[in-house]
């Protein structure tokens, strides 16, 4: 009987499979194609490094951070009998090793009470200790990459540690490991906070201090930059003509570093990924941007640090080679055309410690 029926139960499968295909097939070809389609606009979307829980723990610090200069909760004003000074906090953004650590531990060398150093340190690259017996505050680090706002982030906890640990911290001077100082200590904290042998507690008004960022909108490119992230996805917070370019490294005022520190509004719009990589250095615009809106008259627009756009690569700056170092270049470096010379430089390759070390003394901070 098997025999028998066989073939016609094959012809009915054969049926009933040709029936489904033909059924289904409309439906499943669409939705592949649909999938493949899908999966494109992935690979081109560019992924954000900053995860939601990563925001959440910033947000949580910056609060605490502004929380506790708020005037009510501020320290200064229960340290009555000392005669703490004003500090300059030095936050090193770092995601390779401190290898300059040598030059900046004689920069730092006698002025204890006058500074703070803090670190941010890429944990996704082990480094070595740096080779300096002064006290360094590694924080809490996340991981940072060249084109995102990870950049951002990371100069934001380093403010949010330095306002937390010491109150007396009022600037902020933002360093990466290629930069190296262009004056002796005192020269810098001179400058910004005046003798510190004086007793003068006028620091205590942070009113008309003065931040040191460099904020400009003359630059060949910035358009490019402004719709890095697709036309218009900075509106309705950023119109072009208040988009503004700086250097990445800064000097702020702790009235500055605050505010920024409070910023939510357009962190909102420059934490989104770029699409396009070769404009995409968010560092560079948010805070000169923000700044520029926020208080532009208490703002330089002109950065501290010295570096050399001459035949850049890439977005990268001329590096310092040793053979290039003299006190002839210290000397150029610091010239500048603002009302202060230039007071840091980068980028410096590592074999400069060397010629560094040996002109430190009689050359760098020399003044
Ligand atoms: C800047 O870099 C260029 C090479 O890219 C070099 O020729 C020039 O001397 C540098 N300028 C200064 C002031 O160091
Ligand atoms: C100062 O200004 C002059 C003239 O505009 C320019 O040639 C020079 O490069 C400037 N120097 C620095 C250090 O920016």
């Amino acid at each position: 009987m098997l025999s028998s029926s066989s073939p016609f139960v094959y012809s009915l499968i054969l049926f009933l499979s040709l029936f489904f295909l033909l059924l289904f097939a409309p439906q499943i070809l669409p939705f592949k194609k649909h999938q493949q389609q899908e999966l494109e606009q992935n690979r081109q979307k560019p992924q954000s490094l900053i995860t939601p829980q990563d925001e959440l723990e910033d947000l949580h610090l910056f609060h605490q951070a502004v929380l506790s200069a708020s005037p009510a909760s501020s320290k200064i004003s229960h340290l009555g009998t000392v005669n703490p000074k004003p500090k300059i906090a030095f936050l090193f953004l770092t995601n390779s090793d401190l290898v300059f650590a040598p030059l900046w531990q004689r920069f730092f060398q006698g002025n204890d009470h006058l500074f703070n150093i803090y670190v941010h340190a890429d944990p996704f690259v082990k480094l070595s200790a740096p080779e300096w017996s002064v006290k360094a505050n590694f924080i809490p680090a996340k991981r940072t990459a060249r084109g995102s706002p990870t950049l951002i982030s990371a100069a934001r906890r380093l403010l949010a540690n330095a306002i937390l640990d010491d109150p007396f911290n009022l600037y902020f001077a933002l360093i990466s490991q290629h930069c190296i100082p262009l004056h002796s200590f005192n020269h810098i904290y001179t400058s910004f906070l005046g003798d510190p042998s004086s007793s003068s507690k006028a620091f205590l008004t942070q009113k008309s201090q003065k931040s040191f960022i460099e904020i400009t909108s003359d630059s060949p490119h910035l358009h490019n930059r402004y719709v890095a992230r697709g036309e218009g996805s900075l509106l309705p917070e950023i119109p072009f003509k208040q988009f503004r370019v700086g250097s990445q490294f800064f000097v702020l005022a702790k009235r500055h570093a605050l505010l920024v520190l409070k910023e939510r509004k357009l962190w909102r719009k420059f934490r989104l990924p770029c699409f396009d990589l070769d404009s995409c250095y968010p560092e560079e615009h948010y805070f000169p941007t923000f700044l520029s809106m926020k208080d532009p008259k208490g703002c330089s627009h002109y950065t501290l640090t010295r570096v050399n756009w001459t035949d850049s690569v890439d977005g990268h700056p001329h590096t310092y080679h040793a053979p290039e170092v003299s006190s002839d270049l210290l000397h150029t470096l610091r010239k500048s055309n603002s009302t202060y010379s230039y007071f840091f430089a980068r980028k410096f390759s590592p074999d400069c410690l060397k010629p560094l070390m040996a002109i430190a003394d009689d050359v760098i901070f020399r003044d």
